[in-house]
């Protein structure tokens, strides 16, 4: 039976709320034809129809293909999902392994929130919110292009629309309206650029329209494409692909908070990480050897700067090859050392892999090339003959290929042997990079001889340097003078036709050509000729390799280390990726500019993209940083959710130890950043289980106030606390704006009654942050920050309750080991005050000695929990009183206490 009545438009009379005459004009100027709907089956959830080319083929870009088939479903109340692809079913899909789909409730249509309409001749859909009746998709502002390079669909869209999404860029959060491209495929790009396209590829957006709702839209899609942005022929958003089909998502909203969670019901949730992974990440390109690290895990210990992780980049390897170690400068029995140094004191080391293996079988054995070679699991020139060599650190270099059966035991392999336990190089994370994949030989690669990095210049590691008279405190023996002019030389660590992509096309050179920074959609990577093992070209599957270097090194961890979750940070991401893994993001440089930008950055990963682990290279990768951008972005670096220091081989050195004003910025950052480290655990935690981001650009808690619709350069750590950072250079006051609501200031608690206003902070020192806590919440902190998180894990909580206009207030804690994949005994607590009361409900099934020693509710008579040593506002502290104690409170049962 008809459960709904599917709206047929004649032809030339199609409506659209947004349209007008100037869109109809636009599509019918178009010389391509367009489809026609025929055989139109309607069961209610589903809808499906056949589209043939309405006319004389167009060509634009190739061929038009004559047959297509329309598959539109109901999948829940707040998800549509609308498939246009082609009749052969050839047309490349991104595998169900790598995204697989979402169930369908298939759900009656009078029970959804969106509606579809189309009209037949010529084919074109719209999508309406029903409660307002607002037009939120109209494909009918041009004529649909299905061709076998090149697809078109563009939607009308209200004119200067609110959008976010579509990255991975580093334009303003809020996208231009106006002549803009955002180009999507992967690369390998220095200086995170903007208005290029960057590392990832996640094509989704938010179309926020205030107080008429928010709704997502999402393009399930690995192809290399042009999303155009423009006000010309009325304002539209159009779509322009290399190929794939058009598999578009519509999420319903109606707050962007829904979308986020509706977009993670494709995408997958969010990956739970270590604790330990919230501590700070010291890095840097340029570590000449292992003395080094073991002078900054001192120097840091030394400056009272608590060091979680040590991180080690490509310097480790011989000759930049992966799987191996350099023997003179990292050599195996002196990183061992290193390592059980840093486990014994409750730190931990990341080192990094690149995909790309080198050629070469010279001095030191090349195991990871030579098994590849016996399990022939690396990419084939595309006339199918020897492995195709590009150029990579190394030098030349050979790609795996993950599509290939064996990649999965050749990277197992790779990983169990260099990473033993008890031979190897005992990691306990791990950071995946140039997985785009990076290619410094530009297309065609004719001599992988000429390049090891982007100027060309082959691998030429720093010489030996002589360390004997070297004294690197509290390091073992094999560190100090005596030892380590006889340190031993390195032993080496042991050490489907189907959707396949339509034949026949020209791979190379597509008639359409993206805006692609670096040129040719082959340049600087592997060729998109080059066919993967199960018969698809890197044409279609370029944008999924880090994707699959994701999921198969994750993979190699788990079988390194069952049930303990792995820590993975890659530079390259497909939509999905968090559900694997973390990401950085990339290649900044150290500029007050790449400063501001980077909050913008995070919050397009943790909120729009579900991929909350995320943080930019703190004091900045490229160029040189100043003590106080170093400063400043210290104490900013401490809310991103990856915290990580990390800087180019060329720059200055930039550890927080080495100025004062950063050393005591870093302190502060930390401390604030730990006591806090449970708060925002709780916050991924539920991330990873409904999809509720853990950061929040304003507009997310104030869908209707548009002072934040264009808000970039605050955010909520987790839902409470909004970080405001200074944003200019030598300045030491900002302008923010406080929604309307109470707020407290984080370091007096002084309390604040905003009408929704800007207000200028003043005399914030480089050493500190504007933080306000939101009125309405309970925030659990570690009483005392601590060296490490293994420590701060035995340290006492505190809660603050910032009470909103009607002395209410509410927050929760997850506890759990902050380390097992499959946890089995967990908490999940419920905080609310009301009434003077606070009560404690929920579940208490992870036993745990702490307590929460003592309750404040901010801005009261009593409260003196205002930090002069870390605050600004020294000034406004308040004196006298006492803090309301009324613990401890244990956190094994649901209990309530009154104040
Ligand atoms: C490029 C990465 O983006 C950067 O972080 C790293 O330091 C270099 N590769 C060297 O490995």
């Amino acid at each position: 039976m008809r459960l709904y009545q599917v709206t047929v438009v004649l032809l030339g009379l199609a409506t659209s709320a947004l349209g007008g005459g100037l869109v109809r004009r636009q599509a019918t100027n178009d010389s391509c034809p367009g489809y026609t709907a025929s055989n139109v089956q309607d069961d209610g959830a589903r809808v499906t129809a056949d589209l043939t080319l309405a006319g004389t083929a167009c060509n634009a870009y190739g061929t038009d293909l004559v047959d297509l088939k329309l598959e539109v479903v109901y999948e829940t109340e707040s998800r549509l999902h609308v498939k246009i692809y082609d009749a052969e079913e050839l047309a490349y899909q991104v595998p169900e392994s790598l995204f697989p789909r979402p169930s369908s409730n298939d759900i009656d249509p009078a029970d959804s929130a969106l509606a579809f309409s189309y009209t037949s001749s010529p084919f074109t859909f719209s999508i309406r919110r029903k409660s307002t009746n607002e037009t939120l998709f109209d494909t009918s502002a041009a004529s649909l292009i299905f061709e076998e390079q090149y697809l078109r669909l563009r939607t009308s869209l209200p004119s200067s629309p609110y959008l976010y999404g579509l990255g991975e860029h580093t334009d303003p959060f809020r996208l231009n309206t106006t002549n803009y491209t955002r180009t999507l495929w992967n690369r390998d790009a220095y200086g995170v650029p903007t208005g290029s396209n960057l590392y990832g590829h996640h094509p989704i957006y938010f179309d926020h329209r205030g107080s008429a709702g928010t709704h997502g839209v999402f393009l399930l899609s690995a192809a290399g494409m042009d999303i155009k942005i423009n006000d010309t022929d009325g304002q539209y958003l159009e779509y322009n692909a290399l190929g794939g089909i058009f598999d578009l998502y519509f999420l319903a909203g109606p707050t962007p908070k829904d979308v986020s969670v509706q977009y993670s019901e494709i995408s997958g949730k969010a990956v739970m990480q270590p604790y330990w992974g919230f501590g700070f990440h010291q890095c840097r390109y340029g570590y000449r050897d292992v003395f080094a690290l073991a002078e900054v895990v001192t120097n840091y210990s030394q400056a009272d700067i608590p060091l979680e992780t040590m991180w080690t980049d490509i310097d480790y390897m011989y000759l930049r090859r992966v799987f191996t170690l350099d023997p003179e400068r990292f050599p195996i029995n002196l990183m061992r050392e290193l390592v059980d140094y840093l486990h014994d004191h409750q730190q931990h080391y990341v080192v990094m892999v690149d995909p790309a293996v080198s050629n070469r079988d010279d001095v030191v054995s090349n195991t990871g090339y030579n098994e590849g070679v016996e399990m022939d699991i690396f990419h084939k020139n595309a006339n199918g003959s020897g492995y195709y060599t590009g150029s990579v650190w190394p030098g030349p270099t050979v790609f795996p290929d993950w599509f290939h059966p064996s990649s999965q035991e050749y990277w197992d392999n790779q990983f169990l042997r260099f990473f033993d336990a008890e031979t190897g190089v005992d990691i306990d994370a791990l950071w995946i990079d140039m997985n785009e994949a990076a290619n410094f030989c530009p297309y065609p690669c004719l001599d992988p001889e000429a390049y090891s990095d982007e100027s060309g210049n082959p691998p030429q590691p720093p010489p030996v340097r002589n360390n004997s008279d070297r004294v690197i405190p509290g390091f073992p023996q094999a560190f100090q003078p005596s030892t380590s002019q006889t340190r031993l030389r390195s032993r080496q660590a042991n050490g489907t036709g189907k959707y396949l992509g339509i034949p026949g096309r020209d791979l190379i050179n597509p008639g359409y050509k993206i805006n692609n920074a670096a040129g040719a959609i082959s340049m600087n990577t592997i060729p998109t000729d080059v066919k993967n093992y199960v018969g698809s070209y890197q044409y279609d599957t370029h944008n999924l390799y880090g994707l699959m270097m994701s999921i198969a090194s994750r993979n190699a961890l788990l079988a390194r280390r069952p049930n303990r979750r792995p820590l993975i940070i890659t530079r390259s991401t497909f939509a999905g990726a968090g559900s694997h893994v973390g990401k950085w993001l990339g290649d900044n440089l150290s500029l007050w500019e790449h400063y501001r930008t980077s909050i913008a950055n995070i919050l397009e990963f943790a909120s729009l993209f579900q991929l909350p682990m995320v943080g930019a290279d703190v004091c900045g990768f490229g160029g040189n940083t100043t003590e106080t951008l170093c400063a400043r972005w210290a104490t900013l670096g401490a809310f991103y959710p990856f915290f990580r220091n990390h800087n180019g081989d060329t720059s200055i050195s930039q550890e927080f130890y080495l100025w004062p004003t950063v050393a005591e910025a870093a302190r502060n950052a930390i401390s604030v950043r730990y006591r806090l480290l449970d708060y925002i655990y709780t916050h991924l935690h539920r991330q990873s289980k409904t999809g509720l981001p853990m950061l929040n650009p304003l507009f997310f808690h104030y869908p209707e106030d548009t002072n934040t619709f264009s808000i970039e350069h605050q955010f909520f750590y987790g839902d409470n606390i909004l970080v405001s950072p200074v944003l200019e250079e030598n300045a030491t006051d900002v302008t923010i704006y406080l929604p309307k609501g109470i707020f407290y200031d984080y370091w007096t608690h002084e309390k604040i009654v905003s009408n929704g206003s800007f207000v200028q902070l003043k005399d914030i020192p480089f050493t500190s942050i504007p933080l306000h806590i939101r009125g309405g919440s309970i925030i659990p902190l570690r009483a005392e920050s601590t060296n490490t998180t293994t420590e701060l894990r035995k340290q006492n909580f505190v809660l603050w309750i910032a009470v909103n206009e009607t002395d209410q207030a509410e927050g929760s804690l997850y506890l759990d080991d902050g380390d097992t994949l499959n946890q089995n005994a967990t908490s999940e607590i419920k905080f609310a005050y009301a009434n003077g009361t606070l009560a404690m409900t929920g579940t208490f099934n992870y036993r745990t000695d702490v307590v929460i020693q003592n309750v404040t509710v901010l801005g009261s008579a009593a409260d003196v929990s205002g930090n002069s040593s870390s605050g600004y506002r020294n000034g406004n502290l308040r004196v006298g009183g006492s803090a309301m104690v009324r613990g401890p409170i244990s956190l094994d049962r649901a209990s309530s206490r009154s104040f």
